[in-house]
């Protein structure tokens, strides 16, 4: 059983709602992805000060691709100056980003742009910041057994799948939160999500504050994780009610 704390080692988060937050403001859906930017930035700095592991981030799909064309480009527009405006600000709170999908298909200033974050701030010992971008979770499960075969590998136990993945280094989400009403997975972290706490909150991903991230953590401490056993076999401190 995975040791419980009050604080959450390892939050995933799926960012949903820019487009209509834009929308209710009778703005282009791209302004919500700007705006939700900055929400991006204070739940990152929240997560670091409250002692958080692990950040997790659904920023972009495997999916996803299906959008406008235009949306599309204005996300990866996006994304590319947010890791050259943002990257020293990480190294200065000694985060360390990833990001984490197939990148395939990214232009290679976006490549070259990830890879340089990512070397800057893989010395950090803080908050460990993954960016899911160009992502899914059956991507995830398969390119992992792919790895397991092109090693050899006879017999896949769940030890060496799970170290094959693009977390296999970083413990099983102790909370999932996604923003903007719609209650589903949505492909994001499938074999990892297993056993973790799941929270849904009808706030439109830019309007998602710290007071929003203390609801969730609130709602986080309330609950009973049992992973199969009965409360009573729970040691004092990790039962509830
Ligand atoms: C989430 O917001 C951000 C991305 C998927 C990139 P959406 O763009 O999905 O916003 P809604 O769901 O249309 O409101
Ligand atoms: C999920 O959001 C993916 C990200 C937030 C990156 P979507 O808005 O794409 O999800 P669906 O398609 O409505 O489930
Ligand atoms: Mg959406």
């Amino acid at each position: 059983m995975p040791p419980v704390s009050a604080v959450p080692r390892h939050i995933a988060i799926i960012l949903d709602g820019n487009g209509r937050w834009a929308k209710k403001r009778l703005l282009p859906r791209v302004a919500g992805h700007k705006k939700g930017l900055d929400a991006v930035r204070e739940t990152v700095k929240a997560c670091a000060e409250l002692g958080v592991g692990y950040l997790t981030l659904f920023a972009f799909s495997t999916e996803n691709w299906r959008r406008p064309p235009d949306e599309v480009s204005f996300l990866m527009g996006l994304f590319i100056g947010a890791l050259e405006r943002e990257v020293e600000r990480l190294a200065e709170r000694n985060i360390r980003l990833r990001v984490i999908g197939a990148r395939e298909r990214f232009a290679p200033e976006l490549v070259a742009r990830i890879e340089a974050a990512e070397a800057r701030t893989a010395g950090n010992t803080g908050l460990t910041l993954s960016i899911a971008a160009d992502y899914g979770g059956r991507w995830d499960v398969l390119q992992a057994v792919n790895r397991l075969i092109a090693e050899g590998v006879r017999e896949i136990d769940e030890a060496k799948l799970y170290g094959q993945l693009s977390l296999g280094d970083a413990p099983e989400p102790d909370l999932f939160i996604r923003t903007g009403g719609e209650q589903r997975i949505s492909n994001f972290l499938l074999w990892q999500l297993a056993y973790t706490e799941l929270y849904f909150t009808d706030l439109l991903w830019p309007d998602f504050d710290r007071s929003a991230l203390d609801a969730a953590l609130a709602s986080y401490r309330a609950r009973e994780r049992r992973f199969g056993r009965t409360s009573e076999q729970l040691p004092p401190e990790a039962q509830r009610g």
